[in-house]
């Protein structure tokens, strides 16, 4: 059954010219029938570089928007319109534009877990594998960082010599995890290194030998010669840490460790779209250009 729904994903891939990009929250199967895996950063850069007439985005919609909006000339598509990310709702226009008053020279950095509407009215984008580095970039004294608290505390730590003003969003899979679940982990498994996901909350991170983005994360159990961990991010990345370290020992943080919305991206729904080419991803034209100037300016400064 699954075989010849693979096979009908790849002929009709073929047929209609079009791509598969996966985050690696996305459920296992569709990894594996994707033609690129990665983080929101490498999705995002990989979007602009391909020249497919169709992409089918397995992600949240705040990635199928930002695809759209970097590639106005591609049909995307989600498997399905109702996966969101709560974090990306969870910022206040009126407050971007107070705290403008405010500060002269305020940057609004705006995570790309966010809406089209919050990025059109930030300054630049970022992700959690290149924050630091783009907020150190900025000549702004001031950043009012949104949405994600965690993620704007822990860039705000990198980068002492900013004010860096917070906002109170969060994730809600991430900011679950708590700093007795991370003791309780460590107690079970004393050899295992604690990699953890900037969303998670300060005392969580306080505890982990090492920080980064789902990327980051992979790369760093590849690299270090330890061979246990324990993981503090979503449990799609088992699939990668498996496949991509079958001698290692992976225990993730929590049991059920998931975030719903990317689950919802399943291989029926695949295939649905791909049949259908319903759930076309749709961007204003004003929104859009709003919106690609602060991702345009991340891939820049990023690069
Ligand atoms: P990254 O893909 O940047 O690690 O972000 C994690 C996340 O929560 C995506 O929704
Ligand atoms: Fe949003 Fe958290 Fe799910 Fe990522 S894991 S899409 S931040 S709710």
């Amino acid at each position: 059954m699954k075989k010849s729904i693979t096979d009908k994903i790849n002929r009709l891939k073929e047929e209609k010219n079009a791509i598969i990009l996966a985050h690696y929250y996305a459920p296992s199967e569709v990894q594996e029938i994707a033609d690129y895996v990665g983080d929101s950063y490498y999705l995002a850069k990989t979007a602009k570089s391909t020249n497919t007439d169709i992409v089918v985005f397995c992600g949240v919609a705040f990635m199928g928007e930002s695809v759209k909006i970097l590639n106005p000339s591609k049909k995307v598509l989600m498997p399905d319109m109702s996966a969101d990310c709560p974090m990306a709702h969870m910022a206040d226009i009126q407050k971007i534009e107070e705290l403008r008053k405010e500060y002269d020279d305020l940057a609004v950095v705006c995570y790309i877990n966010s809406t089209a509407e919050l990025k059109a009215h930030s300054d630049v984008c970022v992700t959690s594998s290149n924050a630091v580095k783009i907020v150190k970039a900025l000549p702004n004294k001031n950043i009012f960082f949104i949405p994600d608290e965690n993620l704007g505390r822990y860039v705000a730590e990198q980068v002492p010599d900013k004010n860096i003003i917070l906002n109170s969003g969060y994730c809600p899979i991430h900011a679950s995890v708590t700093a007795d679940q991370v003791k309780k982990a460590k107690e079970k498994h004393p050899n295992a290194l604690v990699l953890t996901h900037p969303e998670c909350r300060e005392d969580v991170l306080s505890l982990s030998d090492f920080i980064g983005s789902t990327a980051e994360i992979l790369d760093f159990a590849k690299e270090t010669q330890n061979d246990e961990f324990i993981i503090c991010t979503e449990d799609g990345v088992a699939y990668p840490l498996n496949v991509n370290n079958p001698n290692k020992k992976f225990h993730f943080v929590a049991e059920n460790f998931c975030c719903a919305d990317m689950k919802l991206n399943t291989l029926d729904k695949v295939l649905h779209v791909l049949e259908s080419e319903e759930n076309e991803v749709m961007v204003s034209d004003d929104k859009r250009l709003s919106a690609l100037r602060p991702l345009d300016r991340m891939l820049e400064i990023a690069k």
